[in-house]
């Protein structure tokens, strides 16, 4: 589980840890993970932490091969890091561009790969979430085309994924957010343009209201549990219904 420490990450390792996985959290930023693990293993759930930059490669296959050392073979993979960019594309660096594509893209294919190789070695089955977004299928505008590319992406991916790996009994899938009520977006919405923006998102999402971390990771289990068997390479919007919805109409 990537990008754990907090928001859809950590309630997802929370959810997963409640229904008996033993979840391995990893999170570039050690001290929020830290925390992170502290709290789910209060609670008595099997959680164990590790820090690290999921868009690196390097660190990427050091940690698979820490975990499967130390909790055997990874059955589940939620590719949750992401990155957020809220720069206009004139305006937009390469070095913002390839951040963005990093973090929320080229990680989930070294996380991929790095779970997959040892699955298929193994001959065994296994499940991969992404966390994608609505972002991927419709553009939001106001400086947010890199993460949408990246987003899409992801979407890509994720289809490619599940023909690839179909025949090696590993199912791929994504969730497409809409806007979540996580500690980051939280904060986000404090800020005169979060504000601003607000009322025009919930006007977008017809069950009128932000997504809760918690429904994000009940979709996440879904998709990784029996119930989903033969659903692979599916987009799940989790999103009130927004990507429904035309700009011309009009919810009751
Ligand atoms: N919150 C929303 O409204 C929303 C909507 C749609 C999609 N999403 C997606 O959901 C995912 C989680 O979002 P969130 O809102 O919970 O975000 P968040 O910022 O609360 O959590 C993301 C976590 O990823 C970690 N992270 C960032 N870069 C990393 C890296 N290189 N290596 C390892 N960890 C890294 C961060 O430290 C953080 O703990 C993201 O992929 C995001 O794009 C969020």
């Amino acid at each position: 589980m990537t990008g754990a420490a907090a928001g859809i990450g950590f309630a997802t390792a929370r959810l997963l840890g409640r229904h008996g996985a033993t979840v391995a959290v990893i999170d570039i930023r050690e001290k929020e993970m830290r925390e992170a693990v502290g709290l789910l293993q209060a609670e008595g759930l099997a959680v164990h932490g590790w820090a690290g930059d999921v868009s690196d490669e390097a660190t990427v296959e050091m940690l698979v091969e820490q975990i499967s050392a130390q909790l055997g073979l990874i059955d589940v993979l939620v590719n949750n890091a992401g990155v957020g960019c809220h720069i206009l594309p004139e305006t937009l660096e390469i070095a913002d561009w390839r951040r963005v594509l990093d973090v929320n893209l080229t990680s989930t294919f070294l996380m991929s790969r790095a779970v997959a190789q040892r699955l298929m070695k193994a001959r065994r089955g296994g499940r991969i979430v992404n966390v994608s977004s609505i972002a991927a299928s419709a553009a939001l505008g106001r400086g947010n085309m890199c993460y949408s590319v990246a987003k899409a992406g992801v979407n890509q991916m994720t289809r490619e994924l599940a023909v690839e790996w179909a025949g090696a009994g590993i199912r791929v899938n994504a969730v497409q957010p809409c806007q979540v009520k996580t500690p980051s977006f939280v904060d986000w919405v404090e800020t005169p343009e979060g504000r601003e923006l607000l009322a025009r998102m919930l006007r977008g999402i017809p069950l009128g209201r932000l997504a809760e971390a918690d429904e994000i990771a009940a979709a996440i289990h879904f998709l990784v549990s029996g119930a989903s068997s033969m659903i692979t390479g599916v987009m799940l919007p989790v999103d009130g219904g927004n990507l429904s919805l035309n700009a011309g109409g009009t919810p009751r």
